[in-house]
């Protein structure tokens, strides 16, 4: 028996087959889920969409659901969920995998940070945290019988991490913004929680300066003494998603072989 049988849920967004959106993905339906995709044109819509399909055609689905949505636009937003009520009716989960900052900002000398310019500051916090309200929100009239959400998350949140820069107060905002909406909508019978993964050579990680020093630095200093993988969130994910934590909700757990314990 899956975990997860029996229920429906949205995963935004993948890129490839190495993104943890992906892995969350593999996770979910292997115990029993139905999964629908979002994924992001960036330059050329056909190009886009071909490499999105060709990751979650690995997955085995037949007639998968896979729609464009930029978070930064709310007619984007809109347009997905409409696609998806049109599809599944209903869902019982919502994955928020996606996060953006100019990465000319995210490189690790000192005084980067310093320069960052509002619009810079203005849209990772948009693109990477407000987007959880904006898609929770337009999820709302597809869960009238509750649900979860998990968002993802790094411990950049917390504490400086040379090179995570903005996108540090942007993960800050992230799980504060889960907390708020987990009190808002625990009536509704709607969890709200974030998983704080390790570092993992994806492409968002490829465009964070000090992403190397990170994955070096924690096989030497986690008490599991390793990095982490994209399916050891999705293991974790299918916990989040699923009747097994549902008594958590605000919660960010970690993902991180215990990084974040160690004080030296
Ligand atoms: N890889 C890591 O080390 C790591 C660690 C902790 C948390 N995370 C978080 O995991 C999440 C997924 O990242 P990933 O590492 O799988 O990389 P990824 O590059 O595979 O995924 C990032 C996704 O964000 C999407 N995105 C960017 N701008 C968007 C926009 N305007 N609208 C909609 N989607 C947009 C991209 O299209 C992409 O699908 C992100 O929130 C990231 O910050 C990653």
């Amino acid at each position: 028996m899956g975990l997860l049988d029996g229920k429906k849920g949205l995963i935004l967004n993948v890129a490839n087959d190495r993104s943890i959106a992906w892995h969350i993905g593999h996770n979910a339906i292997q115990h029993g889920a139905t999964c629908g995709f979002g994924y992001l044109v960036m330059g050329d819509a056909d190009k886009s969409l071909r490499r999105a399909k060709k990751s979650i055609d690995e997955l085995g689905i037949s007639d998968p659901f896979l729609h464009t949505c930029d978070v930064g636009s709310d007619e984007s937003i809109a347009a997905f969920f409409a696609a998806a009520k049109e599809r599944f009716g209903t869902i019982d989960f919502l994955v928020h995998s996606l996060a953006f900052a100019n990465k000319d900002y995210l490189k690790k000398e000192q005084g980067v940070f310093t320069q960052t310019p509002r619009e810079v500051y203005s849209q990772a916090c948009d693109i990477s945290a407000y987007s959880l309200i904006a898609l929770t929100r337009a999820a709302l009239p597809l869960m009238p019988n509750g649900g979860s959400v998990v968002a993802m998350s790094y411990y950049g949140a917390e504490k400086v991490i040379p090179g995570y820069n903005v996108m540090g107060v942007a993960k800050a905002a992230l799980e504060s913004t889960a907390r708020y909406l987990a009190y808002d909508l625990g009536e509704k019978k709607i969890r709200v929680n974030c998983i704080s993964a390790g570092p993992i050579r994806t492409l968002a990680a490829m465009g964070v300066g000090g992403i190397d020093e990170m994955l070096e630095y924690t096989p030497k200093k986690a008490p599991l003494k390793r990095n982490i993988d994209a399916d050891e969130v999705g293991k974790t994910a299918v916990y989040l998603l699923s009747e097994l934590s549902s008594g958590v909700t605000g919660e960010t757990l970690y993902v991180d072989a215990g990084f974040n314990n160690v004080g030296l």
